[in-house]
């Protein structure tokens, strides 16, 4: 079958496409999906570099995110049969171990997965928006509606705003009925941003987002608890120098919500504004499987659009993780084998 590899981690030139890899055979309580959409996460571009503590076996097929048609059943599965469209849940919750990371992902035409991680893609939804969903609006689900309760009202800065999880994080920021500041790199992401719903965008690549949202909602101050001054919930996944600049704007109880650290996992922390202001530092990993069915009927309902920005060819896999690392994304990339 056609693959895009990785055999050995390093820079972009680690992925490569090869068009003679072995095909998948089904083991016990398997199938083989003809994959039909992948999606690509930042995840892969920490999997092709490596990352301290994961190991990978090689050689590496990325692609967290898979979704097509069941082309092959293994023996002892019953449920489910030759062309059903399925989506993979990533997470192997009987086994363990994660799609595109320590078993072969989405990032070829054929995929083996356990029969207990398939779900059914409902009618009306396509390939490539199922394949959108499960790691960048399934986190972005648990983190703004199961442990961050986004409620209406509420004022919500997002940074990233413009990736896989920020713009989910924005679409259901705004299905909540919060008012949204949504943080971008280029004036072009924070226009499109707007589109999507934002109430206010900032380029915080050229201007200091916090004195921008002081400017916005006030500066908090102790005296301001029970006032409006300051920013409810902020949604941080980026790390680094933004870490301390995040706990800067909140008010008095606010929310900080986490999955990750694009720039960085240990930046500089200054606990004196998480005691001040008794702010509360909300992680999120991941979601359940529960959290991709309701997306899948959000989506099907017409109530959640996704966001699918570039789709691109296996033979391009290269060039679609650039545009992730090079942050030119805007929502999700897609690739279809
Ligand atoms: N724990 C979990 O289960 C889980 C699940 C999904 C994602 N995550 C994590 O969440 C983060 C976002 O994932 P994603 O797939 O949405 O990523 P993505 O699509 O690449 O979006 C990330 C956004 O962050 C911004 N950014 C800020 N600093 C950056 C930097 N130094 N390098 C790259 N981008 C930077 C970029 O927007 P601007 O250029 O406009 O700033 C970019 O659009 C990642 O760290 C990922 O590992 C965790």
């Amino acid at each position: 079958m056609k693959a895009a590899v990785v055999r050995a981690h390093g820079g972009p030139e680690a992925l490569t496409f090869d068009a003679h890899f072995p095909d998948p055979t089904p083991g016990e309580g398997d199938v083989i999906v003809a994959v039909k959409a992948a999606s690509l996460n930042y995840h892969d571009v920490f999997t092709r570099r490596g990352m301290p503590g994961i190991k990978v076996p090689m050689p590496a097929i990325m692609g967290l995110d898979v979704a097509g048609e069941i082309a092959e059943v293994g023996p002892g599965v019953t449920g489910w049969k030759k062309g059903d469209r399925v989506l993979v849940d990533p997470i192997n919750r009987v086994e363990g171990g994660l799609m595109g990371e320590t078993v072969h992902g989405g990032l070829a035409e054929l995929c083996r997965a356990r029969a207990h991680q398939l779900v059914k893609i409902p009618e009306g939804v396509s390939f490539a928006d199922a394949a959108a969903l499960p790691v960048a609006y399934g986190t972005a689900l648990r983190m703004m509606v199961t442990n961050g309760h986004v409620a209406k009202g509420e004022k919500v800065l997002i940074l990233g705003a413009s990736g896989g999880v920020g713009v989910c994080c924005l679409q259901l920021a705004k299905l909540a009925g919060a008012e949204v500041v949504a943080c971008a790199g280029t004036d072009a992401k924070a226009k499109r941003l707007m589109e999507l719903g934002a109430d206010k965008t900032i380029n915080y690549i050229e201007k200091d987002f916090v004195k921008e949202v002081y400017a916005m909602h006030g500066k908090p101050t102790r005296r301001g608890a029970g006032t409006d001054l300051g920013i409810d919930v902020v949604v941080n996944y980026t790390g680094g120098d933004t870490w301390v600049k995040s706990l800067r704007v909140l008010k008095v109880g606010g929310r900080l919500l986490t999955c990750g650290a694009t720039a960085g996992f240990d930046p500089k922390e200054d606990i004196r504004f998480i005691w001040t202001f008794e702010l509360k530092v909300l992680g999120s990993n991941g979601w359940m499987r529960s959290d991709i069915e309701k997306l899948l009927e959000l989506v099907q309902s017409g109530k959640l659009k996704v966001l699918v920005d570039k789709t691109f060819r296996l033979e391009e896999a290269r060039e679609a993780l650039r545009v992730i690392e090079d942050r030119e994304v805007f929502g999700k990339i897609v690739v279809t084998p």
